[in-house]
């Protein structure tokens, strides 16, 4: 799997540790940085990381910043892009079930480098359940392209 990895200079440490297990178990990694001594704006970097998912360029995204928040946000501004923030098994797991989640973002502020890796395990592992919930993103979809949406 094509996975792009970036990160702000708060998750910059974290975002090389990702990159080192992630290449360990063989998925492909596609390195946007960033690794700055002056910091970085993380919608830089997510719209970075957001436009290459959107596009195909990678079936997965991974963004790190200090709360995983910034980048989520800035993230699901891209059409196709599924981004959120999640810092236990539980969430992820669901998030995957669910919501289809492609771009996992993660706090390196709040969490450490042993419970990242549990929480990109189940992002990898887990398959999207479909039936409801793929109606529900294809919902999410037409707001996506209409800019609105009408029931
Ligand atoms: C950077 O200071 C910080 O705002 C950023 O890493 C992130 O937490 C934003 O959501």
């Amino acid at each position: 799997m094509r996975i792009v990895v970036g990160s702000d200079h708060r998750g910059s440490t974290l975002r090389h540790k990702v990159i080192a297990y992630l290449s360990r178990l063989g998925q492909e990694v596609i390195d946007v940085g960033v690794d700055s001594q002056n910091g970085v704006d993380y919608p830089d970097v997510a719209a970075e990381v957001a436009r290459r998912i959107s596009g195909s360029e990678g079936e997965r995204g991974l963004l790190i910043c200090g709360t995983g928040l910034g980048m989520a946000i800035v993230a699901n501004k891209f059409p196709g892009v599924r981004a959120a923030p999640c810092h236990d098994e539980l969430m992820v797991e669901i998030a995957r079930r669910h919501n289809d989640l492609n771009v996992l973002c993660l706090a390196a502020d709040l969490v450490g480098e042993l419970l990242a890796i549990r929480l990109i395990d189940v992002w990898l592992q887990t398959e999207f359940e479909g039936g409801r919930h793929a109606r529900r993103l294809q919902k999410i979809a037409q707001i996506e392209s209409n800019g609105h949406y009408r029931k």
